[in-house]
């Protein structure tokens, strides 16, 4: 499996955005991150334009911030002409170092803190993604005291399972995000909205899960939504202007993996919205929001490893080989925390063939598999293991266990490097401790 840019070149070296992975790998030291501008940018474009084409309204993309958030990357986002979605005081602080225009900042989080409101509203964030009835009054008063009209969306609970990990699944009705629809709670959060002089209310959001590989559960949630705009019509008598889906489209971790594209996708959900508009008889169109994370940035991110000491066991139904690489549980808790699979290649012998399997572990105090049987081929000590589809999440979930500096990200493209963010050092471990 290649992604993006990723190619063999001449001497057999797996490439990123025209760089050799070895060279990279020797240039910055490993582990390593390493983003396919390229891709990333390309990823932006076809969401976008997809969904401009089939759905007949204004439709915009906000980034996922959580995915995924440097500097770097927010000033892609920009430049590319999305818009942001940040989920904390920290996230929105990254995004307006960077330079990240307020206005076309979503807000989002079930627990914004007083501070975090006032930052928010301070900085003139586009929308409130407004989580529930206590932040709805707290972001009223806030707005009120600064003397402005902040314009918000209401987050809601369509009451869907989306049959993917526990821990990613946000939309069921048994969940800390989200007022629920089901109940009647959200049509009162609506009507308290609607009465706040310093509040703008826009319509509502919902985010369902993550790593969705076919558009099923966002046709269900889809519908559930459409119904619930054509209720605030008829006991309100307003028309809600946006209706935001979330994000959620799945990814190629192996090459099984076969997530819908987002032509398909864009074709799929459209179509299922526009039918569920004439069904439940909502005439204006809503602008169309999506906050699609992991689908922009998971396959153009991979993660260079060198290979330090292999292990053979002999266990009583086979021979079993572990290969040890520099990092693991800090740099990509995915693994341990949902089973996530990963696929990954031999960065110097791009092209061997898959043909014997390694559990591949880290370097922790403790049995940090990070993938367990990955076809790899022949592996040597010494060798760099390039591990795909590390784009989302991997970064941002990083952490110091056994206080491990978190790694350095280094931007591919047309076969330039550039460092984005710096290796921490030892130093910085014990920068904050008195
Ligand atoms: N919007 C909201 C409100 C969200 O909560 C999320 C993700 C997204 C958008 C973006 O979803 P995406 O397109 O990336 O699926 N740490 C987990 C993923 C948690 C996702 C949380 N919310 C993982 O590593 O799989």
């Amino acid at each position: 499996m290649f992604l993006g840019t990723q190619r063999v070149n001449n001497q057999g070296h797996l490439e990123i955005g025209g760089c050799d992975t070895l060279a990279l790998a020797q240039q910055f030291g490993t582990p390593l991150y390493v983003m396919d501008e390229a891709f990333l940018r390309e990823n932006i474009r076809r969401y976008r334009a997809a969904f401009a084409q089939k759905y007949p309204g204004e439709s915009h993309i906000s980034y996922a911030g959580k995915a995924f958030l440097v500097k770097r990357v927010a000033q892609i986002v920009a430049e590319e002409g999305i818009d942001l979605d940040v989920a904390s005081g920290g996230e929105l602080f990254v995004a307006l170092s960077a330079g990240f225009p307020a206005e076309r900042i979503l807000f989002h989080g079930n627990y914004k803190s007083d501070r975090e409101i006032q930052e928010g509203v301070a900085a003139g964030v586009g929308r409130f993604v407004v989580d529930n009835p206590h932040e709805l009054s707290r972001l009223a008063q806030v707005a009120q005291g600064a003397g402005i009209v902040q314009k918000i969306l209401l987050r809601v609970t369509p009451g869907i399972d989306p049959h993917t990990h526990a821990k990613i699944s946000t939309g069921q009705e048994d969940s800390k995000f989200g007022v629920s629809i089901q109940s009647g709670e959200a049509l009162a959060a609506v009507k308290l909205a609607l009465a706040s002089p310093s509040l703008k209310f826009l319509g509502i959001h919902c985010h369902i899960g993550s790593q969705l590989l076919d558009a099923q559960t966002h046709l269900d949630a889809g519908d559930v939504m459409v119904g619930f705009l054509a209720q605030i019509q008829r006991e309100t008598g307003f028309s809600c202007e946006e209706l935001d889906i979330g994000g959620g489209l799945g990814v190629r971790y192996l090459p099984e993996h076969a997530p819908l594209s987002f032509e398909d996708f864009a074709e799929a959900l459209t179509g299922a919205l526009l039918a569920a508009f004439e069904r439940h008889g909502v005439t204006a169109l809503p602008r169309l929001l999506q906050e699609p994370g992991r689908s922009l940035v998971a396959e153009a991110g991979t993660t260079l490893y060198t290979v330090g000491p292999l292990k053979t066991v002999q266990l009583a139904e086979k021979t079993k080989t572990y290969a040890v690489v520099d990092g693991g549980l800090s740099d990509n808790p995915r693994p341990a925390l949902y089973g996530a699979k990963y696929s990954a290649l031999v960065a110097g012998r791009a092209s061997q063939p898959k043909d014997k399997s390694y559990t591949v572990s880290g370097k922790h105090c403790e049995t940090d598999l990070l993938f367990p049987d990955m076809p790899l081929g022949e592996v040597t000590s010494g060798d760099i293991l390039a591990v795909q589809t590390t784009g989302a999440y991997n970064q941002t979930m990083a952490s110091n266990y056994n206080r491990f500096p978190r790694p350095a990200v280094v931007f591919v493209r047309d076969g330039e490097v550039s460092l984005a963010v710096q290796r921490e050092s030892y130093e910085d471990l014990v920068r904050q401790e008195f």
